[in-house]
């Protein structure tokens, strides 16, 4: 068992870094962590986390954010969205492109890469044979590498890939096993994986026509949440959109996003 001194030093470790409040979350922290800390032959938990803080860095930090993140996903998750992307956004995109056939898009908390397969597809599928005078990668990134890991290799099982349209499944989508089914190279090479902590200063050169920053907002705090959110804003192109949640909304006074409908926000 943890001790509540140790689930404290890990919750306050995890906000200050990853910005994921765990606070009430005791019994998913301690079932996650004690099942770690027996398979990889820990005495206790004190000794792990003095090597978690004292090189955050190292394979015990990787390890715990890899524990300890809700990675719950899957292919065409909130339908909606892929539609109003594909009948509003993209129309937007291609009507105010000059020369220049660049879309920007970035899948905030890829996790094991069903958002942003799922919207690679929908890029491929209306830009049609225009695909290839455009540049349409997806950047997906996401603090798990453990998820990311997943997301690159790119292996589903045939239950996981169902909810998507079999044109779709038959055109990008190999049989490997009886059960597995992996993303075609066509598919994958349309999404670019990278780590990335959303707490950290946004290294990106140029900013975003469209961001999916979707289920993720939930596990922060206010304040880190509306912090995210302002940086986001100054990241994203003039008329370019952000997409969170269904569930999740921002509030007003908070942002300076604009409420399109509900989960779709747009800087005007
Ligand atoms: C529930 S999944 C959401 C996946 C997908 N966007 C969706 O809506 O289905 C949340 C993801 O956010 C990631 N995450 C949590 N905190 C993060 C942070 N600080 N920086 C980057 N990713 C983070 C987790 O690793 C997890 O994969």
């Amino acid at each position: 068992m943890i001790t509540d001194n140790e689930f404290r030093r890990i919750v306050a470790y995890v906000k200050g870094n990853y910005g994921i409040d765990l606070s009430q979350k005791r019994v998913l922290v301690g079932g996650r962590l004690e099942n770690y800390l027996v398979r990889n032959g820990y005495a206790s938990c004190d000794e792990y986390i003095k090597k978690v803080e004292s090189n955050p860095k190292g394979g015990e930090a990787v390890d715990l954010i890899n524990v300890l993140t809700t990675n719950h996903t899957y292919f065409m998750r909130e339908s909606t969205h892929f539609d109003y992307l594909r009948n509003v956004v993209l129309p937007w995109v291609r009507q105010k492109a000059g020369g220049e056939r660049d879309l920007r898009l970035w899948s905030g908390a890829s996790s094991t890469g069903e958002e942003p397969y799922a919207l690679a597809m929908v890029l491929l599928d209306y830009f049609g044979i225009e695909s290839s005078q455009w540049d349409t990668r997806i950047l997906a990134t996401d603090v798990s590498t453990r998820v990311l890991e997943h997301a690159i290799k790119g292996v589903y099982l045939k239950e996981e890939i169902a909810p998507i349209p079999s044109h779709w499944k038959q055109k990008y989508f190999k049989q490997i096993s009886a059960e597995e089914f992996q993303v075609k190279d066509e598919l994958k090479k349309q999404v670019i994986y990278r780590k990335f902590n959303l707490m950290s200063p946004f290294p990106f050169k140029r900013k975003f026509h469209v961001v999916f920053l979707r289920n993720v907002m939930i596990y922060f705090e206010d304040d880190t949440k509306y912090e995210l959110v302002k940086k986001i804003y100054d990241f994203t192109e003039p008329g370019g959109y952000l997409f969170i949640g269904t569930t999740e909304s921002l509030d007003r006074d908070k942002t300076q996003f604009q409420y399109v409908q509900p989960s779709i926000y747009r800087k005007v």
